[in-house]
């Protein structure tokens, strides 16, 4: 990959290109940091580092320097402070190819954006770099992913009782009063930030192989009571709002599982991401499980949470 690299930047910023964005350059970092930023150090050369960044779709910006190397999504930054050669701290932040650079970077609008509304502006006021997007969520607490919807917004809750779906799905349109469905995966973003918010919130229970985090989706009446044709993997499911990919289901060997529950009560209509417990080969991926219930019938897995997403408004 052919890259123009500007390695002479003092106050003001200059891009670096490639086919597929173009970045601004400068001396700079987010202030204050964001802990949803990912330190990927060692990355060798500040230049790996940009290319990380590049690499990864919703990656917004990478700052460091040939020892340290952060990278930071889209959403997860509001302002950027602007410095110089004296911090060694480097900012490369991805912008759309028509923006002009050097140039009056007062007047300039920095913009990026995405064919979904996944999109940011950049502002500078002499000293420091805000970074305004259209959306936000419509409650605090929640996290802003982008997805082909646009900005959507999830956030994990831990119930006091072990739960199951249909207390889930209350809790989740309770707390987000009235403006949450359960949430489903799109990204590794997602899952990750889902099992590690789970993980703080029930640090101190591990007496299961595996704790379930209720997400969205239903079994299509079609794929019951047999598995038919068009019920493979996640496209045995449907009800999925605010979601149109589904790249990210990781079913494990067995599942979806299309028995019925034990002597035959329900079918396993409802889908878990699972967090590794005292086991750990089904960390992070989803099985389908029986709505009615809290826990597997070996009660080896249990639900004690829930992901509850939103549109950003
Ligand atoms: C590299 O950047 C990091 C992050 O800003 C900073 O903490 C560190 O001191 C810098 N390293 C050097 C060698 O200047
Ligand atoms: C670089 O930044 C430091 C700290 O903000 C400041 O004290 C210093 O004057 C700046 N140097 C130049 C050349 O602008
Ligand atoms: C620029 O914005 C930053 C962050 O909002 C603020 O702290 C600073 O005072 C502003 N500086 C000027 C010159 O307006
Ligand atoms: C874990 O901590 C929560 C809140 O601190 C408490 O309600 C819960 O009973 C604890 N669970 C276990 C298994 O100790």
């Amino acid at each position: 990959m052919f890259r123009l690299f500007f390695v002479l930047f003092l106050a003001h910023p200059v891009m670096e290109a490639n086919a597929s964005a173009t970045m601004l350059l400068f001396w700079g970092y987010p202030n204050p940091s964001s802990r949803f930023c990912r330190d990927k150090s060692p990355a060798g050369a500040f230049e790996n580092c940009v290319d990380l960044c590049l690499g990864s779709d919703p990656c917004m910006l990478a700052f460091g320097n040939d020892s340290t190397c952060i990278i930071c999504d889209i959403f997860t930054i509001k302002y950027i402070a602007q410095s110089n050669y004296s911090e060694n701290t480097k900012i490369a932040i991805k912008v759309n190819q028509q923006n002009q650079c050097p140039g009056d970077v007062q007047s300039i609008q920095y913009t990026k954006s995405d064919p979904y509304g996944n999109s940011y502006e950049l502002s500078f006021n002499g000293s420091s770099w805000t970074v305004t997007y259209p959306k936000s969520c419509p409650l605090g607490g929640f996290r802003m992913f982008p997805r082909t919807v646009g900005p959507y917004c999830i956030q994990v809750w831990r119930t006091t009782a072990l739960t199951t779906r249909n207390d889930a799905l209350a809790t989740c349109k309770k707390q987000s009063k009235g403006a949450g469905y359960l949430s489903g995966i799109t990204s590794s973003a997602e899952i990750d930030y889902i099992l590690d918010m789970s993980q703080l919130l029930v640090r101190n229970v591990t007496n299961y192989d595996y704790l379930a985090v209720w997400i969205s989706g239903l079994m299509k009446p079609e794929c019951q009571p047999t598995q038919g044709a068009g019920c493979s993997g996640i496209n045995a499911f449907k009800e999925f709002p605010g979601q149109t990919t589904f790249d990210y289901y990781n079913f494990p060997t067995g599942y979806p599982n299309f028995a019925m529950r034990g002597t035959g009560d329900v079918y396993l209509r409802c889908l878990q991401l699972l967090m590794a417990q005292q086991k750990s080969a089904f960390d992070g991926k989803v099985i389908n499980a029986a709505c009615e219930y809290a826990c597997n019938e070996a009660e080896t897995i249990c639900s004690h949470l829930v992901a509850c997403g939103a549109s950003a408004i």
